[in-house]
C-alpha cells in the first residue's frame, strides 16, 4: 500500500477540532489587532528564500524542499513565511499602503527536518508581520501580546519567553569576528558543523540545539558589549513596558534566531509541557531590517512571528481530547425505511441544513431498531421517522427526549426548529 511521505500527517476527526479551534482563535483575535489575511502561494522562487532567509541558515542549506519544473525554473515548497510577504508586499505595491502593513497568515511549510513529535516536513504555522520602517517599540509590545494572549486563550500556561537584542547588521559585524576568534581557539570542542559555521555563520552556534549547552559556548563574549547606547536604550524600554504589563520574560543572550533577516529583537515562546517531550519553541519572531535584501529605498522593515501549530496542537491535544469528544453532536436524524420517504422530506433536510441545523440520515436500509441506534450513537437530539401506521400517509414523528409529537410534513421544518435546544 502506498504511504504518506515521512513527517506529514492525514488530520482528521478529533485533531481536526483542534487544528480548526487553533486557527478559530487566532482568526478572531486577529481581528481585534485589525490584522488582515493574506494567501501567498505554496511554492515560490528558490531565490527568494536565498535571498531573503540567508544562504548558510539550516533553512536553505540542508531543509529546504527545491525542485526545477518542467521549464527548468528553480523553485522551492515554502520553509517559512516571512518571505513570500516580503514579495508579496513589493510585487503588489504595498508597502506604503497602511490597510496592508498588518497582515497574518495560516499556511504550511515544509523543511526536511527529522520528524519528531512536534517537528514535521509539512506544518502549518501562523504568522504574523507588522511592516514598519522604524521598529516602533508599540508595535513589538503588540507582537508579544498577541501571542501571549493567543495561548492564554488556548489555556496554555507552561511556556516561558526568551528575548534578545542582537543589534543592526553594522553592530553585530564587531560581535561576529570577536566570536570568530572566540570559537577558533576552542575549534575541537564543537561539533563538526559548528566548527563549519565558525567562518560561515559563528552566531548560529550559540543557539546551536546541542553545542548551545557547551560551557565554552556560554561563556563566549555577549553581543550585549557590542550594542551601542541607543539599541541598548530600545531595548531597555521594551523590557520596562513588558514590566509594566506584568508579562514575564527572561533576556536570553544566546538566542539568535536561525534566519538572516533578523535584526535588533527577536524573541521565542518556549514551552515546557510534557506532551512535546523536550523543551521547544512554539513560536518564534523578532524584528527584521531589509527583508529582501534590495538595498533600495523600498526597504521592508518589520516585525513578525510564527506560531507552529503542530507543537500547539500537541500540548491541546492532551488537554482538551475529552472535551472535543463530548462535543459531538447532531441537530436531528432522518430514519428513512423507503425511497417514498426520502422523496417526500428531502427539500426538508436540505431547508433544515440551509438553516444551520445539523441534519443526519441514514443512506442504507436497515431493520428500524438498528437505525434508532445510529441515530442515538450520534447522539442526535431529535429523531424524525414514520411509525408503521404513519406509512404511506404525509404523517411524521418527532421523537424528542421524552416525549413522540405527531407532525404533518408540511409543518416538519417549523416544529423541528421549534424543538431543538441550543
Ligand atoms: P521559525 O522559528 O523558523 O520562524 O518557525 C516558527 C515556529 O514554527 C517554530 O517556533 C516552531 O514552533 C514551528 N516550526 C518550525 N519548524 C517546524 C517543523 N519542522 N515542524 C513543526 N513546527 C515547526 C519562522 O519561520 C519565521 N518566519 C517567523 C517570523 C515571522 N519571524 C518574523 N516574522
Amino acid at each position: 500500500m502506498i504511504q504518506k511521505p515521512k513527517g506529514t500527517k492525514d488530520i482528521f476527526g478529533l485533531d481536526i477540532k483542534i487544528y480548526q479551534l487553533v486557527f478559530d482563535v487566532f482568526e478572531s483575535l486577529a481581528k481585534s489587532y485589525n490584522i488582515q489575511k493574506i494567501i501567498t502561494p505554496t511554492f515560490e522562487s528558490y531565490e527568494l528564500f536565498q535571498k531573503s532567509n540567508g544562504e548558510d541558515s539550516d533553512i536553505v542549506s540542508k531543509e529546504i524542499y527545491k525542485f526545477e519544473d518542467y521549464n527548468n525554473r528553480l523553485l522551492a515548497l515554502k520553509p517559512e513565511g516571512t518571505a513570500s510577504i516580503g514579495r508579496a508586499i513589493l510585487e503588489n505595491k504595498l508597502l506604503n499602503n497602511t490597510k496592508f502593513n498588518k497582515l497574518y497568515y495560516i499556511d504550511s511549510m515544509y523543511r526536511y527536518e527529522k520528524p519528531q513529535k512536534g517537528r514535521m516536513r509539512q506544518f502549518y504555522q501562523i504568522g504574523v508581520e507588522f511592516i514598519d520602517e522604524n521598529l516602533n517599540s508599540n508595535l513589538i509590545i503588540d507582537a508579544i501580546v498577541l501571542a501571549k494572549t493567543f495561548l492564554e486563550k488556548l489555556s496554555i500556561s507552561d511556556f516561558e519567553i526568551n528575548i534578545n537584542n542582537i543589534g543592526t547588521i553594522q553592530e553585530r559585524e564587531k560581535y561576529i569576528n570577536v566570536l570568530k576568534q572566540y570559537f577558533s581557539d576552542y575549534k575541537e570542542s564543537l561539533s563538526l558543523i559548528s566548527q563549519k559555521r565558525i567562518e560561515t555563520n559563528p552566531l548560529r552556534i550559540l543557539d546551536d540545539k546541542t553545542d548551545s549547552k557547551l560551557e565554552i559556548v556560554k561563556n563566549a563574549p555577549k553581543i550585549s558589549e557590542f550594542l551601542s547606547q541607543e539599541s541598548k536604550d530600545k531595548f531597555n524600554s521594551i523590557l520596562s513596558i513588558l514590566d509594566d504589563l506584568n508579562i514575564p520574560y527572561a533576556v536570553n543572550e544566546q538566542l539568535v534566531r536561525g534566519l538572516d533577516y533578523y535584526s535588533n529583537i527577536v524573541f521565542e515562546f518556549i514551552s515546557s509541557s510534557s506532551a512535546l517531550g523536550t523543551k521547544s519553541t512554539i513560536i518564534g519572531g523578532g524584528c527584521y531590517l531589509d527583508l529582501m535584501n534590495n538595498n533600495d529605498e523600498n526597504k521592508i522593515n518589520g516585525i513578525g512571528f510564527a506560531i507552529g501549530v503542530e507543537r500547539v496542537f500537541e500540548i491541546l491535544k492532551q488537554n482538551l481530547s475529552s472535551k472535543f469528544e463530548d462535543e459531538e453532536r447532531v441537530d436531528v436524524f432522518f430514519i428513512l425505511e423507503n425511497e417514498q420517504q426520502y422523496n417526500q422530506v428531502r427539500k426538508i433536510i436540505y431547508e433544515l441544513r440551509s438553516n444551520d441545523v445539523v441534519v443526519e440520515y441514514n443512506l442504507k436500509s436497515r431493520k428500524f431498531k438498528k437505525l434508532l441506534d445510529e441515530a442515538q450513537k450520534m447522539k442526535s437530539q431529535l429523531i424524525v421517522f414514520q411509525e408503521l401506521n404513519q406509512h404511506n400517509t404525509n404523517k411524521w414523528t418527532i421523537k424528542t427526549n421524552n416525549v413522540n409529537i405527531n407532525v404533518d410534513v408540511n409543518d416538519l421544518v417549523d416544529k423541528i426548529e421549534k424543538n431543538l435546544k441550543y
